[in-house]
């Protein structure tokens, strides 16, 4: 039986196939997106199939084995991968993997996007570490993302592409829009003399705002990197607590 859950998530899965085709994350057959279903399994997409033509009949369902139950097509090439970050996360219910040009590019130039540029990533995301060149397709990408599999929810994959995951399919795949944001607005503060990045300060700031607007402090996510020749002044905990109760007391007055 086909459940109100199901069809809104087979929904989000093909909207979010046609977005990375229009958006030029992939082209040709790049790329792959799965969900984790209710009964435990995956809906992925299959393998070698442009993303804007996938249609509900061309999705598969393959257990957390990688075995196929339902689908008349192969699974994506990928879906080792996958399937490596659902069993290393169980908070993760969503993947997508693709080949943005701009975080491409830094994956291919071997740089990680680990420095503290921009105040949504660091409190939305952390730094997007880069995994070691592995061969598409086979079990070395688990391998070479092992390391950062538990701390990050983006990983560049050396000379390959972006791999993102989150909570649902529309947490993973704006962490996939996200990244190749910060990609391009980094590469072009590049070409106009170099970014310059935050400081420690600035850092502490936000750490400050993010536990009074969100509850949650980002330093579980990967630290980024204050390459700031700029020297810091000394944030104390006074002057956090004072952000904290600043910003919870102008959330209290606009609710
Ligand atoms: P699939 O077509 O098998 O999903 O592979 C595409 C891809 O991007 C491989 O990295």
């Amino acid at each position: 039986m086909i459940t109100v859950e199901l069809e809104e998530l087979v929904e989000s899965l093909l909207e979010i196939c046609r977005r990375v085709d229009a958006k030029g994350f992939v082209t040709a057959t790049d790329g792959n997106i799965s969900a984790r279903l209710p009964n435990g399994n995956f809906l992925a997409t299959p393998t070698s199939l442009n993303k804007g033509f996938v249609a509900a009949g061309d999705l598969v369902e393959i257990t957390p084995e990688g075995v196929r139950v339902a689908g008349n097509r192969n699974p994506s090439s990928e879906m080792d991968m996958h399937l490596f970050i659902y069993k290393n996360r169980p908070d993760v219910n969503a993947v997508v993997h693709c080949h943005p040009v701009y975080a491409t590019g830094f994956a291919a130039a071997r740089i990680p996007m680990n420095e503290c540029l921009f105040p949504e990533v660091i409190v939305g995301l952390g730094a997007v570490p880069l995994a070691p060149y592995a061969t598409p397709s086979t079990r070395e990408v688990s391998e070479a993302i092992g390391p950062f599999v538990k701390s990050a929810d983006a990983i560049l994959l050396a000379n390959h592409g972006v791999v993102t995951y989150g909570s649902d399919l529309w947490d993973a795949y704006f962490k996939m829009e996200k990244v190749e944001h910060a990609a391009h607005i980094q590469f072009v503060a590049r070409m106009l003399g170099g970014e310059k990045t935050l400081t420690s300060d600035d850092i502490a700031k936000l750490r400050a705002i993010s536990v009074a607007s969100y509850g949650k402090d980002f330093s579980g996510k990967p630290a980024c990197e204050v390459l700031s020749p700029e020297p810091d002044t000394e944030f104390t905990q006074e002057e956090f607590r004072k952000i904290v109760e600043e910003v919870k007391k102008r959330l209290s007055q606009s609710t």
